[in-house]
């Protein structure tokens, strides 16, 4: 419910409380946001000595003050939500109240993914005290869920041109009582590392700059209070609906006085806003609860499972899958891809996945990405007549963002490519330049073609590279490339997404280097890891489901000794820890004896019984080596010391 009284916005979800008075002078001062029952005004802000007065009657002090929107030039010094040049140079904004208003609605964004199903909204209107410059701030509110989101737009109608160096989604202020700042950190194969850090005087970041969400750095974090632990405690949740370069920070000046922002990373963004022109800051998500970190967790996965993850598969059972690439890597044949999915298929396996090798001459990782036709040396039947052999449900591997320099596609269009003098290569691979429309169009043909053709029902879609060396040669303001890369990089999914409403794609990024709630509106389920040691991947279990459901985690067993660590661990540790997730296999199952064969029908076999509630039911953790589902009738637990007697 929202609600504005004697100046006072106020809004509610089931539990929780948000609120904020109109000053005077046209400011938005924050009050609270936290459990609805206990709500407790935070005190206005005061003259710390050297502050700027913001008025004549010196009574605002923003920069002791708790806001809901916080401009440069005026004395609010702490991070800022928004920075720009205004058309005549200067650096100084000042957004106050004009209007506000409230109505039912759908999100609706204008070129980003947004989250899907009736909410409530607060618009308010905000103008520059200057400039005919106008920021709309939204609050769109999702009640069962405990959970507000928030972005805002920045409109220009001045004449001249301004530019856009910083535009925020959501600024919360808070008094800060040694409270923890939680984000995960990672690398290739090495995702997801929990680390928690005080919020002292010191401004913490988060961030990626390497031109996606990123395994080093993922867009969900969390802040919480220093006593709260997995089922008691303030903890405060949040996440971007947002695939590229992302920002989240709390900065504090004057002690106990905290500000957390979220946003696409300023660093090496800017874009230019012309007369009338506007610009959308992606959708930031926001959840609080009193019940500890299983308490946020609960409402995060509630909200993903219900307004961000769609279509067929929302809820849907995900299939059980082999995929070819840790069973034979590039050295396919169909021979041999039909033996396994022979095998595959006896053991009640459901969906028969090819992965990297099966396009143009690709033998290795160093050629034919963006040659996207059946290698007739290792199918000669082509794809479509695989599929009908294999018998199976069908789905294959693509990397349609991709080229190498040794492929057709390059050969033919080196001005699609993202390089720049003496290209640095990552995996012997380039970007294609997704700002580019043409080359879009380009993708959502080929890729339609494919997927046509071989009549897939799931498609796994990787990218297995940051960016480096920016540069769009279609673009030239190249401060803007990575979001505008990441605006086509959405239009290619939401027309294949329309244009295939069953197939179900999976998301990967050499594993979880692109593991979002951007992605997730277009891909249900994400490949959390090229790891696929049970040990690391329980860990990551742990880590991911924080912030996101097990339902949207692609999780496998796959062969030992691992191929990653060298580590061997039991058939069925493996299985206890793919099974909290999209389940599937990845190994050569002519290489298992009878006895491992029977264990696997048997794993799948319970996990058929059983994924509904594995899948969808509620995840509590009790630590890193405990943790449960239930559905209120059946429970579903993992216990490492009983699975490891
Ligand atoms: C990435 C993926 C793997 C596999 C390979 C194929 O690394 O994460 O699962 O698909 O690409 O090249």
């Amino acid at each position: 419910m929202i609600s504005f009284d004697n100046k006072q916005f106020v809004i509610s979800t089931d539990k929780t409380s948000y609120v904020f008075e109109l000053l005077n002078t046209g400011h938005l001062r924050h009050l609270y946001y936290g459990n609805k029952d206990d709500v407790s005004f935070i005190k206005p802000g005061w003259d710390i000595g050297d502050t700027i007065a913001y008025d004549d009657n010196k009574k605002l002090f923003l920069e002791s003050e708790l806001l809901e929107v916080s401009t440069c030039g005026k004395g609010d010094i702490k991070e800022p939500f928004i920075e720009l040049i205004n058309p005549d140079g200067s650096l100084t904004s000042d957004f106050l109240y004009k209007s506000h208003s409230v109505d039912k609605c759908e999100i609706k964004l204008h070129n980003l993914p947004s989250p899907h199903g009736e909410c409530e909204h607060l618009c308010i209107e905000l103008k520059d005290y200057h400039f005919e410059i106008y920021l709309y701030l939204h609050f769109y509110v999702y009640e069962k869920e405990d959970v507000i989101c928030r972005n805002a737009v920045l409109v220009n109608r001045e004449k001249e041109d301004i530019v856009l160096q910083k535009l925020m989604s959501l600024q919360l202020d808070f008094e800060n009582d040694d409270m923890i700042f939680t984000c995960f950190r990672g690398s290739w194969a090495n995702e997801m590392h929990k680390t928690s850090s005080i919020i002292n005087q010191i401004k913490l970041v988060n961030s990626s700059n390497v031109g996606s969400s990123s395994s080093r750095a993922n867009p969900f974090v969390m802040i919480s209070s220093k006593d709260a632990n997995e089922d008691n405690g303030d903890v405060y949740g949040f996440n971007l609906v947002y695939s590229g370069n992302h920002y989240e920070a709390v900065d504090t000046i004057i002690q106990n006085r905290s500000r957390f922002v979220s946003g696409i990373n300023p660093d090496r963004f800017e874009f230019e806003i012309k007369n009338k022109e506007s610009f959308e800051s992606p959708i930031a998500v926001m959840t609080y609860s009193d019940k500890g970190f299983n308490g946020m967790s609960s409402n995060m996965h509630d909200f993903i499972n219900r307004h961000i993850v769609r279509g067929k598969y929302q809820y849907n059972r995900r299939p059980i899958l082999i995929n070819t690439w840790e069973a034979f890597y590039f050295d396919i044949e169909e021979r041999k891809l039909l033996e396994l999915a022979r095998k595959a298929k006896d053991l009640g396996i459901e969906l028969f996945v090819l992965d990297d090798g099966w396009f143009g001459g690709r033998n290795d990782a160093t050629s034919s990405l963006g040659d996207w036709t059946c290698d007739k040396n290792k199918i000669p039947g082509g794809l479509r007549k695989l599929n009908e052999d294999i018998d199976m449900n069908f789905g294959i591997w693509v990397e349609p963002e991709m080229v190498n320099t040794d492929s057709d596609l390059y050969r033919k269009h080196p001005e699609w490519c993202v390089e720049y003098d003496h290209h640095s290569e990552g995996r012997n691979q380039r970007y294609l330049d997704l700002s580019n429309d043409e080359l879009v169009d380009y993708l959502i043909e080929i890729m339609s073609s494919v997927f046509e053709e071989s009549g897939c029902t799931y498609v796994k879609w990787d990218l297995n590279r940051i960016m480096s060396d920016l540069y769009s040669k279609k673009n030239k303001r190249q401060m803007e490339f990575v979001h505008r890369y990441y605006l086509g990089f959405y239009r290619l999914c939401e027309t294949l997404n329309k244009r295939f409403p069953d197939i179900l794609f999976e998301g990967c990024s050499g594993g979880g280097n692109r593991f979002d709630l951007g992605i997730l509106c277009y891909f249900p389920q994400i490949w959390a890891s090229d790891n696929t040691d049970a040990e690391v991947r329980r860990r990551m279990l742990y880590s991911y489901s924080y912030g996101y459901p097990v339902s949207c985690i692609g999780s496998h067993v796959s062969a030992c000794p691992n191929h990653q660590t060298g580590r061997t661990f039991p058939l069925g540790y493996r299985y206890e820890v793919a099974k909290f997730g999209c389940l599937g296999y990845e190994l050569d199952l002519n290489k298992l004896s009878e006895e491992e064969l029977n264990m696997v029908k048997e794993q799948i076999k319970d996990f058929k019984e059983n994924r509904d509630v594995l899948m969808y039911g509620r995840f509590y953790r009790t630590d890193e080596k405990h943790f449960k589902v239930s559905d209120g009738n059946k429970e579903i637990s993992f216990d490492y010391n009983l699975i490891n007697e």
